[in-house]
């Protein structure tokens, strides 16, 4: 082949991958988490698909998929309800209903743990197996988008390796070529921490964020009762009492962190808890200050009626229990973290409310940021017990509806 050729297509190669800017007019961003064991809440608290508000959301995301650690192909975690009751294509339905919706599908969380995904992106063979049962689900059910959501690579607690942090970078760039051989508009987001050690351990930053169309940081479960102490899981900004290794645990600092490490801030998507974490006093610790020790036995907070897990509560569970002052929830506020937390007898909760979700907003604009995430949906005050339904994701979707992104580049 003659070389100016040759170096043509090279160039051309080369702008398949810079150019993962949307266009100049890029809206922000509405990410919205979509559990599908929700469902199985009982009586109010069951969320399905007929639930979802999909006119507030720009992106909808299903959670979660599996590896099969024989395959290495995609796993469905739950057959009967994603399949059988037809919950994945009732879900990507609605984008024909609402055209301007991407639907994506998320790999991971938690409770698949780390192994396999370190064991997936390490060998070639595996990354095609994944990646090609990847693109056969996703045109099978009709999804636009990938989300992927291993925790985390890297980490040596969950079983990762310091070749994670390359590898991870390798697969990504290997689904962006077989995603562009499919449809270019296919997307690829990843959720992520924001915890330095975590980011340099697993995370190519600059590399990652040139290929990503997005980055949803996980901007929340800054403190759970793991901490020993009763402390909101979100705040915005430092408070005077955060020392040592919490200094940093705050959404502004998470998010200039990812910028300092080299991502240009219209990729940066910030993550809101639609949720509390909940915490356990001893009995006579009538202190309910943040940073308050916890009953350390217990931990976390009394189970919600609905979401049913210790140490975790979803927000119309506290808000219609606080509305009411005849119940005894005792509200404040954080004014230098700009988050609300809540107490009665031994119970403690940290969480959010529409006056500290508007100030996230205000944040995300102010810095230029790609949009609000949220995790998740399901957990909106979505029957309206409390006033507005999904009151919380009308927020986001009044702000960031109107709001164009401002093009930028890494620092
Ligand atoms: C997408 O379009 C529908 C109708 O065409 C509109 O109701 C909805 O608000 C739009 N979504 C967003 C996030 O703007
Ligand atoms: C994983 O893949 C193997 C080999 O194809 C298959 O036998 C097995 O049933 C799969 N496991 C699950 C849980 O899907
Ligand atoms: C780590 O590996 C061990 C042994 O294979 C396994 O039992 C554990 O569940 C794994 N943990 C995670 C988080 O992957
Ligand atoms: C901690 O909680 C356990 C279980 O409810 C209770 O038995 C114990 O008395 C509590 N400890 C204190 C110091 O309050
Ligand atoms: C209450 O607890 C906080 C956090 O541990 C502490 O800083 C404060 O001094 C305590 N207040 C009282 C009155 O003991
Ligand atoms: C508040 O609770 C009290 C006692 O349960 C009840 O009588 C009252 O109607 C409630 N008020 C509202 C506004 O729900
Ligand atoms: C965006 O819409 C909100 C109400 O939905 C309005 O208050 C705000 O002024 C609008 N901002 C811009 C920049 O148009």
């Amino acid at each position: 082949m003659d070389i100016s050729l040759k170096l043509l297509l090279l160039c051309l190669t080369a702008a398949v991958f810079v150019t993962r800017t949307a266009g100049s007019e890029q809206q922000g961003r509405i990410v919205c988490y979509f559990t599908d064991w929700s469902i199985y809440r009982p009586g109010l608290g069951s969320y399905g698909v007929e639930n979802i508000p999909a006119d507030l959301c720009t992106h909808l995301i299903y959670t979660f998929i599996g590896v099969n650690a024989t395959s290495w192909e995609v796993m469905i975690l739950d057959s009967w309800m994603d399949v059988d009751e037809g919950t994945y294509l009732k879900f990507t339905e609605l984008r024909q209903t609402y055209p301007n919706l991407t639907m994506q599908v998320a790999v991971g969380g938690w409770n698949e743990g780390g192994l396999k995904y370190s064991q997936m992106v390490a060998v070639a063979e595996r990354r095609q197996s994944f990646i090609s049962s990847l693109v056969k689900f996703m045109k099978q059910y009709g999804f636009q988008g990938f989300d992927l959501d291993w925790e985390y690579p890297g980490d040596t607690d969950r079983n990762g390796t310091s070749a994670d942090k390359e590898n991870v970078l390798t697969f990504v760039q290997e689904l962006r070529e077989a995603f562009d051989d499919e449809d270019s508009d296919w997307e690829i987001t990843m959720a992520v921490p924001m915890v330095e050690s975590k980011l340099e351990a697993g995370y190519s930053v600059p590399g990652l964020c040139e290929v990503l169309d997005a980055v949803h940081v996980m901007s929340y479960d800054l403190r759970t009762a793991a901490d020993g102490f009763a402390d909101v899981h979100s705040p915005l900004y430092r408070r005077n009492h955060d020392k040592g290794a919490y200094l940093k645990l705050n959404v502004h600092d998470g998010l200039a962190l990812w910028e300092e490490m080299g991502c240009p801030a219209n990729k940066l998507v910030v993550g809101v808890p639609f949720y509390g974490r909940t915490f356990t006093l001893d009995n006579d610790n009538k202190n309910y200050s943040m940073g308050t020790p916890i009953n350390t036995t217990v931990g976390g907070g009394d189970p919600g009626v609905y979401t049913r897990e210790r140490g975790f509560l979803a927000y119309y569970e506290i808000c219609t229990a606080v509305q009411n002052a005849s119940n005894g929830w005792t509200v404040q506020w954080d004014d230098q973290g700009m988050v609300p937390y809540t107490y009665k007898d031994t119970q403690w909760v940290g969480y959010e409310n529409e006056k500290s979700v508007q100030i996230k907003m205000d944040f995300i604009k102010e810095k230029g940021y790609a949009g609000a995430m949220t995790w998740a949906i399901d957990m909106d005050d979505f029957h309206g017990l409390c006033g507005e339904k999904n009151a919380l994701l009308h927020i986001l979707h009044n702000n960031m509806n109107n709001y164009t992104v401002p093009q930028t580049t890494a620092k």
